[in-house]
């Protein structure tokens, strides 16, 4: 797509929507690569550039996917990767932030991808265990090697978004964000915002379920981490779907699909706001790219936000276990 206008993470321009590749190998069901391949040339023809995966989607599958791409594409590409979680999917959560970590994670995600630079390189995590200060000087020395060209925090917490800015510039925040998910408004976006830092919201269709195209975990595969999760249970499904009905007739009466109207509030947050919504088909790229162009007022912003009030959102985001390492 000609026209696909552009954003800025701190010194970092990106289409103004990403591409989340994490279901293309983890988290929603089956996977197909040479669909989800399809998909990614798609994005790119689109106008897309900034591309979103991990080490830990998949356990580097996600990383070997995108390297296929990058065989023949890299100019095009803003690439963004993660390091941190050591568990696989489904196993308790453990992160690691040590410098020796750092540096052998970057290499393994180099190789993976078979390039030579991260473009945008994130702690998925922060380690506890580890000071904010180690990590991110590790993360210092990949820029000066060359392999990495900018630095990102994920879920961070806003002092150690800003003792981490201290050591060195980050571009990005990436962190949950969406009508359902308004926790970094009261404390972190500022901080964000006051120190030049991009902000990137992840699920910001809420996992699929602010489409209005999940009413029930019955057809999702086994393996979907939404069976697991607090706001897709019993009792709370049937209370969040309530809110996801009022969405659909605002965006019926504005002519555009109840997922489009939640990625445009996304997109409204910011000129700094860059959210990543993740597909694996090319229908769905091509509808979620649509909401680049939808413009709210705000009367209708105000309307929206009537609709979806946070505190009417039933269950919370993540289990016990993960909720105890966002934020940090
Ligand atoms: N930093 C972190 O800790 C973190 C955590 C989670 C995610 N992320 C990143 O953020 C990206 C996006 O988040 P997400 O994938 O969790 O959630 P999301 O973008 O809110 O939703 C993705 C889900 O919605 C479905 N979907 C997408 N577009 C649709 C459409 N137009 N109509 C109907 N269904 C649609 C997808 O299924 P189909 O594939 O079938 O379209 C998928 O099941 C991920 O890919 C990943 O890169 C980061």
């Amino acid at each position: 797509m000609t026209g696909m206008p552009t954003r800025r993470l701190g010194a970092l321009e990106v289409s103004a929507q990403g591409l989340g590749c994490m279901g293309m190998s983890h988290g929603y069901g089956d996977a197909d690569d040479e669909r989800s391949l399809a998909t990614l040339h798609r994005a790119l023809d689109l106008g897309v550039t900034l591309l979103d995966t991990s080490d830990y989607y998949g356990a580097g599958h996600n990383e070997e996917l995108l390297g296929r791409l990058l065989a023949g594409r890299r100019d095009e590409v803003v690439l963004a990767t993660k390091f941190g979680f050591v568990n696989r999917l489904g196993e308790p959560a453990a992160v690691r932030g040590d410098a020796a970590y750092v540096r052998q994670a970057c290499d393994a995600s180099l190789r993976r991808l078979g390039t030579d630079h991260i473009d945008l390189y994130y702690q998925h995590r922060v380690d506890p265990q580890v000071p904010i200060e180690e990590t991110v000087g590790a993360m210092a020395e990949l820029v000066a090697a060359g392999k990495v060209r900018h630095l990102g925090l994920s879920e961070a917490g806003a002092e150690t978004v800003r003792r981490a800015h201290a050591v060195h510039p980050i571009a990005a925040l990436q962190s949950e964000w969406s009508l359902w998910t308004r926790d970094l408004e009261r404390e972190i976006a500022p901080v964000c915002r006051e120190l030049g830092i991009g902000l990137v919201p992840f699920s910001p269709l809420g996992r699929g379920f602010l489409t209005g195209r999940y009413a029930s975990v019955e057809g999702l595969a086994a393996s979907d981490v939404r069976r697991t999760q607090p706001r897709f249970a019993d009792g709370n499904l049937e209370q969040n779907l309530a809110i996801v009905r009022k969405l659909e007739e605002l965006a019926a009466a504005r002519g555009v699909t109840a997922g489009q109207l939640a990625l445009a509030w996304v997109q409204h947050r910011g000129d700094d706001v860059v959210p990543i919504p993740g597909t694996r088909r090319q229908r769905n790229l091509e509808e979620n790219l649509g909401a680049v162009n939808v413009e709210l007022s705000a009367e209708d912003l105000a309307a929206i936000d009537a609709a979806a009030p946070a505190e009417r959102v039933a269950g919370t985001r993540y289990d016990e276990g993960s909720l105890k390492l966002v934020g940090k």
